[in-house]
């Protein structure tokens, strides 16, 4: 079916591991513990270990699509889930000077079970932060944040320029690459709090666009993945 069961396939090897950006493309491979990162690559922030790449991917100046596989490592039961942007390439490492933008508000991700896991998150419109001001041609980072049921998090990051919407340099955005494995499950996360004690801010009046559009469950069926899974 997807090209998602040929991934599931090649790193079901190291199985070890923990977030796989599917779209629109990740740095490279960090599902890697060794003895520099002997506790996991994808627990270093802010990329997971990997430094900026070169080999960027194109995606829209108004928002696109990301998708990416979240059960690579046991303790995932249930994971918040969060995707910022990091504009430009003037921080650490030739990479943004900060990854602090959200474009996804945390959001709760209720996994099959707390071993590893297969399957798909996506969220097709992923859009710019409000105050985003980014041009064709432009670089940025795109950070996709996983922290496990022990608070810590993994971080996996992909490199963009943007493009004009429409552009054939964008990857399309398709029921193959971009889909909610069914048996995943969403919550929502918030604050019983609703005043803040020092600037008097209700934060009942603050309307979250993200949060509106979350729906309870995933939609299309990953049969073809899931029956491989069984096989590993
Ligand atoms: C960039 O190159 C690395 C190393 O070959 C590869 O693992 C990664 O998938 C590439 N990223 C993109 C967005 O093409
Ligand atoms: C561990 O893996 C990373 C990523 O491939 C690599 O850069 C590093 O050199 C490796 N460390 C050892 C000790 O092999
Ligand atoms: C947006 O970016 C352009 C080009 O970098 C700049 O000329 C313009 O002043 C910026 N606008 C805002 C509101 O920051
Ligand atoms: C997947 O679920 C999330 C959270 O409910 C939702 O925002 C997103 O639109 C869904 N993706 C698809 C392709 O329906």
């Amino acid at each position: 079916m997807r090209s998602e069961s040929l991934l599931v396939l090649l790193f079901a090897a190291f199985a070890t591991a923990h977030i796989v950006i599917s779209y629109p493309g990740w740095r490279g491979n960090n599902l890697i513990t060794n003895d520099t990162f002997p506790y996991g690559m994808q627990w270093m922030y802010p990329c997971g270990g990997i430094g900026t790449t070169t080999n960027r991917t194109y995606w829209p100046t108004t928002g696109g699509a990301v998708a990416f596989q979240p059960g690579w490592f046991r303790g995932h039961e249930r994971a918040n889930i969060q995707v910022n942007i990091g504009y430009g390439t003037n921080g650490p490492d030739n990479g943004p000077v900060d990854m602090s933008n959200q474009m996804v508000p945390v959001i709760q991700l209720l996994g099959p079970s707390n071993g590893p896991y297969p399957g798909t998150v996506c969220f097709p419109q992923v859009p710019m932060p409000k105050d985003a001001n980014v041009s064709v041609g432009d670089k940025a980072t795109i950070q996709v944040v996983e922290q496990a049921q022990h608070g810590a998090a993994l971080f996996s990051c992909v490199d963009i320029e943007f493009a004009a919407p429409g552009d054939p340099k964008i990857e399309k955005v398709t029921e193959d690459n971009c889909f909610n494995s069914t048996d995943f499950g969403f919550a929502e996360i918030y604050a019983i709090a609703t005043t803040n004690p020092v600037t008097g801010k209700s934060y009942d009046n603050v309307k979250n666009d993200a949060v509106s559009t979350r729906s309870s469950l995933g939609l299309i069926s990953t049969v073809v993945a899931a029956g491989l899974w069984a096989l590993l």
